[in-house]
């Protein structure tokens, strides 16, 4: 089995590293050559971002040729994922993926925009994450086939949400802004997906944003704001460390 996964602050690689079997992550793969996989079983573990699909997970499904009797994929997601499974099922079968497997785990929400991330911290244990995580695995080691019908209506809810979210990302860095105690270590550029920041300090960001908030979540020095963030905390998973996101996120780090 292969897995494919795609984090900015934790969840997913989480996740994908409850399974025992070699991972990889979408970024790497995508600023590498490899576009043919094949495995007795291949999945793709990643967030759920407004109701639908990232972009990096949508380029990796068009670039990469998969080939599988079994191809499961498994979304992270915060709070509520509207059409978000409806709009991964749709993007597989768009690039002639069959999904046999399709399912999401709740875990801590990351946005930043929306949530303070102290209290979500604080109140994750009623996400049963861990029971859920392992229930997922055992399906998913067993083979089970379970996808569900995709409806009309929260069909087209995800593309409209997916719209929404593609129109807004690229100069959404605009929003951040650098506080003076910055150091200029570089790990925001370290931990970015899409190689959008250039280090220094103060660090520059090139107006590719995919919102991913990797950049703040792992900032050692707490220093780049959103606005309109709802506090100052920032959260990163407690069992992903920052080396295994910068491993993950570092433009061509990662080869299969
Ligand atoms: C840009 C963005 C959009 C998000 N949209 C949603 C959403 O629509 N629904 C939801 O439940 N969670 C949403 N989330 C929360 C993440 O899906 C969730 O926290 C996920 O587990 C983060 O995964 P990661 O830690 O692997 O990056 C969003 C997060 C971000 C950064």
């Amino acid at each position: 089995m292969k897995i494919f996964y795609y984090t900015a602050s934790g969840n997913s690689l989480y996740v994908a590293k409850n399974f025992s079997c070699d991972q990889y992550s979408i970024p790497g793969v995508l600023s590498g050559n490899t576009r043919y996989v094949k495995d007795e079983a291949i999945g793709l573990i990643f967030p759920c971002y407004v109701g639908s699909t990232p972009t990096l997970v949508c380029e990796f499904m068009e670039q990469v040729k998969l080939e599988s009797d079994y191809i499961f994929a498994i979304m992270t997601y915060g709070n509520t994922s509207l059409g978000a499974l409806h709009h991964v099922d749709l993007m597989a079968r768009k690039n002639g993926i069959t999904l046999s497997y399709l399912n999401k785990v709740l875990m801590v929400d990351s946005s930043i925009k929306y949530f303070d991330m102290a209290q979500q911290i604080r109140d994750q244990h009623e996400k049963e994450i861990d029971k859920n995580i392992s229930r997922i695995c055992e399906q998913v080691n067993a083979r089970e086939i379970s996808v569900g019908k995709p409806g009309f209506v929260m069909g087209q809810v995800s593309k409209l949400t997916h719209h929404l979210y593609k129109k807004e990302i690229g100069d959404v860095d605009r929003k951040y802004r650098v506080e003076s105690h910055c150091n200029g270590c570089g790990v925001c550029s370290d931990v970015c997906p899409v190689s959008n920041i250039k280090p220094g300090n103060p660090p520059v960001f090139r107006h590719r944003c995919i919102r991913c908030y990797a950049c703040t979540h792992n900032c050692p020095k707490n220093a780049i704001r959103f606005s309109n963030e709802k506090s100052r905390a920032r959260f990163r998973n407690e069992n992903v460390s920052l080396k295994e996101i910068i491993k993950a996120n570092r433009f061509n780090s990662t080869r299969l």
